[in-house]
């Protein structure tokens, strides 16, 4: 299951899955992005797609496991690469942008892991991956809500992994350095591009994290932050 699965790392996920046979449950807000990504998918890939799903809402992320589990019986693993970015300082501006980042990247990360749970405690087996940022370990100047909402993510992310390590599941959350997605190529026309991290290189970690072989690695804030 990969959650924002229109957006720049959803997709790398969704398409470095596909071809490895896997039964994949695609999800994000958007429609019309959703099902013409999955159209361009190989016509083997098994696919469900979950259009129009605020998974901000506990009841939309419990459908969303329940048409999973209709469809392919279980939920192995679950991907959640919903998120983004929003910087400020702290001065009386700053509550509605606290609670835009606390509800995209904290709330939904939280409400999308207890939808899952059930399922995979049911089955001994699951494997979580949520996506943090390295301000969520130490916050730099107009990073308040974003870093506090990211570090939420890794604290939630290390919860699961401790009251679920005799249960088969793992949990664990990746550290972005910077993507090379067009929005960043666009909102940063002169930055150093061999700096970023391309969003198929962090798909291939997360495929190793949701693998049987990756069962020893849990509880962690992984960084991918490339070598530059
Ligand atoms: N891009 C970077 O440089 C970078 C760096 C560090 C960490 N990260 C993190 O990496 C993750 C992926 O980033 P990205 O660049 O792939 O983001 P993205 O392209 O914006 O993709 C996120 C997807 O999630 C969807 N979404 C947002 N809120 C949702 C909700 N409540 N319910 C369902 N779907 C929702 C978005 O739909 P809409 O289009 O409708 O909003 C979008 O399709 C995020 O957690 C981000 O914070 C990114």
């Amino acid at each position: 299951m990969v959650t924002g699965a229109a957006g720049n790392l959803g997709r790398a996920v969704v398409a470095t899955l596909a071809g490895r046979d896997i039964c994949l449950v695609c999800v994000d807000r958007s429609s019309e992005e959703l099902e013409a990504f999955a159209r361009t998918l190989p016509p083997k890939a098994r696919v469900l797609t979950f259009a129009g799903a605020d998974l901000s809402d506990p009841i939309v992320a419990q459908a969303m496991v329940e048409a999973a589990v209709d469809r392919f019986g279980r939920v192995d693993a679950m991907v959640n690469t919903i998120g983004g970015f929003a910087t400020g300082p702290v001065t009386t501006h700053a509550l509605a942008q606290w609670d835009m980042m606390m509800t995209l990247n904290a709330r939904v990360a939280l409400v999308t892991s207890v939808a899952v749970l059930p399922v995979m405690q049911a089955a001994s087996y699951g494997r979580i991956v949520h996506i943090a940022a390295v301000p969520g370990l130490k916050a730099g100047a107009h990073q308040a809500a974003y870093a506090a909402s990211k570090a939420a993510v890794i604290r939630l992310t290390e919860s699961i992994a401790a009251e679920h390590r005799n249960d088969g599941i793992t949990a664990n959350c990746i550290l972005p350095g910077t993507i090379d997605t067009p929005q960043n190529r666009a909102a940063m026309p002169d930055a150093k591009t061999t700096a970023w991290v391309s969003s198929s290189s962090i798909a291939q970690l997360i495929a190793f994290l949701i693998s049987p072989a990756a069962a020893v690695v849990t509880g962690g804030a992984i960084p991918a932050t490339g070598l530059a």
